[in-house]
């Protein structure tokens, strides 16, 4: 039996925020936003399910911003208000009947596992409802008609948050009986039916996404609250005769080849290393056998295509990557930026965050005879 299920909302229009997409699905600090509060909920280990709401013919769009390990979850269609999706969500989870509830605005990506969690208990010590609430601490005034600024009195006056915690049963009878179609929030829904409700403590940095302003906001909370993770990785591979090699996904004529079982891209095998590196993903041998025939001249930027696939799948970005290339010849610096522009390219990422060096090491060792050639790369992975 389904416990506690988390029923996101993500089918409003995103009027107040302005922009040709709708707010839940632009990318905040390169993750949809929706993606933010999905990820919290789906790694909560008191959460067994999740069911989305989102809007009509948005099903393609909002497939491409799930992160992969999310990409079989549930989404059916909202309504007119906010009032109505969250009904139509509650509907879709008939089946499933959980225990409880938590219904939560795809519009609050920070939302934090320890708010969860004290909802989750507040619930299980016997309310039906428990809603995150903040006092109010700035001084509030109302516009009056005209024109001037009457005082409210601030004292007990709260905010009311997402996620809101219900039992289950309570809550989908609730908005069944509700005639009135324009509630904001679920609170709101469940004291018209004579619920229990129950405040717990809410966040301060629970922030709602409402504006075109707030994108902006949540980025720098989010920077904060960042887990980056660094991956290194080296690869050498022996000159033979030949009359090209390639570097970093571009092929750079010179009087000797590299040799190897695929096309031998010191660069690109040492930074698709970086990357399963950071992701704790082993190395490039287990993922690609050289003793496999598939991989025979394969070009190494399905290596790192695949890399970049699997951090996405546990919900990392490359946030950043740095090589360096070790040899005497060829030159790297005139095909840099040509390299730079194709590894932005293969992993999908800005060229700001590709840096490409190169050195020689002084004619000592076997990068210095001229017998290979070398890279280091790191790589940076934000969650
Ligand atoms: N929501 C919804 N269905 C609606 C309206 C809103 O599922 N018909 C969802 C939104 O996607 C959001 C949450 O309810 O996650 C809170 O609503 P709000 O912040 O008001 O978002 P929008 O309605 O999209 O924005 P706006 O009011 O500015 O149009
Ligand atoms: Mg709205």
């Amino acid at each position: 039996m389904v416990a506690v299920a988390a029923l996101i909302v993500a089918a409003g229009s995103g009027e107040r925020a302005g922009g040709p997409t709708p707010k839940q699905f632009r990318l905040v600090s390169g993750k949809p936003l929706l993606a933010w509060a999905a990820d919290v909920f789906a790694n909560h280990p008191g959460v067994d399910r999740l069911q989305f709401v989102i809007g009509r013919g948005q099903e393609a769009l909002f497939r491409q911003c799930l992160p992969s390990a999310l990409k079989n979850s549930q989404a059916v269609p909202g309504g007119a208000t906010r009032q109505e999706s969250v009904r139509n969500g509650l509907l879709a989870l008939d089946q499933t009947a959980p225990e409880f509830v938590l219904i939560h605005d795809a519009a609050r990506p920070l939302v934090c596992p320890a708010l969860i969690t004290r909802v989750i208990d507040a619930l299980r010590a016997n309310s039906d409802a428990a809603i995150p609430m903040l006092q109010v601490t700035d001084t509030l005034r109302r516009r009056t008609p005209a024109g001037t600024w009457a005082a409210i009195e601030r004292e007990g006056l709260f905010r009311a948050q997402t996620p809101q915690g219900f039992r289950f049963a309570a809550i989908r009878n609730a908005h069944l009986q509700l005639a009135d179609r324009s509630l904001t929030d679920d609170m709101a829904v469940a004291e018209r039916a004579g619920l229990r409700v129950v405040p717990v403590q809410g966040e301060e940095l629970n922030l709602k996404i409402t504006v075109d302003g707030d994108f902006s906001m949540a980025e720098q909370l989010l920077a904060g609250r960042a887990d980056l993770r660094t991956g290194a990785g080296y690869d050498v591979h022996r000159f033979a005769p030949g009359d090209h090699v390639w570097i970093g996904g571009i092929r750079i004529a010179h009087d000797r080849a590299a040799e190897g079982h695929s096309d031998a891209d010191v660069a690109l095998h040492a930074l698709t290393d970086a990357v399963l590196g950071a992701i704790g993903a082993g190395d490039i041998g287990q993922h690609f056998p050289p003793s496999d025939p598939q991989w025979k001249g394969a070009a190494s930027s399905r290596f790192l295509e695949h890399a970049v696939l699997l951090a996405k799948e546990r919900g990392g970005t490359i946030a950043h990557c740095d090589i360096t290339v070790i040899c005497e010849a060829p030159k790297i610096g005139p095909h840099r930026d040509a390299i730079r522009a194709r590894i932005a390219e293969i992993i999908g990422i800005a060229v700001e965050r590709v840096n490409v060096k190169a050195t020689t090491t002084e004619g000592l060792g076997f990068t210095g005879r001229k017998e290979g050639i070398a890279a280091h790369a790191v790589a940076t992975v934000r969650f």
